[in-house]
């Protein structure tokens, strides 16, 4: 099966609009993601907040078994969030970290992450450990492997696809190796989910954190947490309210079963059910058959890209997903994003990501090389490849 890219433009206004190669930021949503949201919030005003929500309690409910089909899950090892950033650092903190352990990340972390951990590391006396890089610029797993082997190591946190680069990340590897040395994994998949099947199982992580708005095509504000089962007893949450955790006789509190002991009780319940028909909508696509258009997509865009002689394409990786990073000489690369804006064309801009960690975790300054980043969907089309491509100084 392919994608029909007539139909899935049909169901997304924004086309009429944009070229929108900004997907890695917010993907355009398709309209049966915008009406799930605004027939909700029709509802909360009709007959009011908890009134809706009580009407809306079986499709609130469908919306774990949809995220838990999508990444290969069970319902009640998802939680939902209001951001990939605050689902990830909520596993996080709520870890009981021993002082003194190690916690192993790659070099393409997410920035925020990275203060994040700088937070953690600073409160519980951690010690990070930066992987390098291998010679494709993936996270080295035999450097990954020699930590393992030197022991005392808490956590890997690891970004599965980077905020500005085409590379996917061994991650599969990278579970297989802490599983074998019986060490917790994290995945952020904020950048993967969406643009390509993912599993669990397969992947070996026991924490997984994704964000709605980005390749999944969802409403901004909208964000999931996995944590496997077995791993569940292993956290214990920041901060209960009346949805986590139950008043339990004299002992006084019982933290819920499942993942959702992560959760707040309020929430945006429009957006929680627009997410939830992002991911349906992706689901009846079928994630191998998107990965397929997104990847072909992203090819053509370098290769055009390669072909002019001022442009540099920067995506290092031997799996590459939808998005394309790259400069071009002698022009800054906000210029780019506006001109190519004034016609239109959504991109954005990044932070190259070398040596970034590094110098976020010292906290030395580090004056980022920035680069464009162009990143497709499968609703994009070869023509608003090479009308991007056009744009561009010769
Ligand atoms: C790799 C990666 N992880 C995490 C996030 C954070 O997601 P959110 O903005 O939903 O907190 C982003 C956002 O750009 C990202 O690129």
């Amino acid at each position: 099966m392919s994608i029909d890219v007539r139909a899935v433009r049909d169901q997304t206004r924004g086309v009429l609009n944009v070229a929108h190669l900004n997907n890695a930021g917010s993907s355009l949503v398709p309209r049966p993601v915008a009406e799930t949201v605004a027939a909700h919030l029709r509802r909360e005003e009709e007959i009011g907040g908890y009134e809706a929500a009580e009407e809306a309690a079986d499709r609130l409910h469908t919306v774990y078994s949809s995220l838990a089909r999508l990444i290969g899950a069970r319902p009640d090892e998802i939680a939902l969030a209001e951001s990939g950033s605050r689902a990830w650092a909520v596993a996080m903190h709520s870890f009981p970290f021993v002082r003194g352990s190690r916690l192993l990340i790659g070099r393409s972390e997410y920035t925020g992450n990275v203060m994040a951990l700088r937070q953690l590391a600073q409160r519980n006396g951690l010690q990070i450990v930066v992987l390098n890089d291998d010679p494709y610029g993936q996270v080295d797993v035999e450097h990954l492997q020699r930590e393992l082997e030197r022991g005392n190591v808490a956590m890997v946190a690891l970004t599965h696809v980077p905020m500005a680069d085409g590379l996917v990340n061994p991650a599969a590897e990278v579970g297989r190796r802490c599983r074998a040395a019986g060490v917790l994994f994290v995945l952020d998949a904020c950048q993967s989910v969406g643009q390509m099947p993912l599993d669990v199982e397969s992947l070996g992580c026991d924490v997984l954190a994704g964000t709605g708005r980005k390749f999944l095509r969802g409403p901004r504000g909208t964000a999931f947490l996995y944590v496997r089962a077995s791993a569940l007893g292993r956290f214990e949450p920041l901060a209960l309210d009346g949805l986590s955790a139950y008043s339990s006789g004299a002992e006084g509190l019982e933290v819920r079963g499942d993942a959702r002991r992560f959760e707040s009780w309020e929430a945006c319940i429009a957006g929680r059910l627009g997410l939830g028909r992002a991911v349906d909508y992706a689901l009846d696509l079928g994630l191998d058959t998107v990965q397929e258009r997104v990847g072909w997509l992203a090819e053509q865009l370098r290769t055009e890209l390669a072909a002019v002689p001022a442009v540099t394409v920067h995506d290092h990786g031997i799996t590459r997903c939808g998005i394309v990073t790259f400069s071009v000489k002698g022009s800054e690369a906000g210029n780019i994003r506006a001109r190519l804006a004034e016609h239109r064309i959504n991109v954005s801009v990044a932070p190259r990501p070398s040596g970034e960690v590094q110098s976020l975790l010292s906290g030395s300054p580090h004056v980022a090389e920035t680069v464009v980043r162009a990143s497709v969907h499968y609703y994009n089309t070869e023509d608003e490849v090479l009308r991007l491509v056009g744009l561009l100084p010769r």
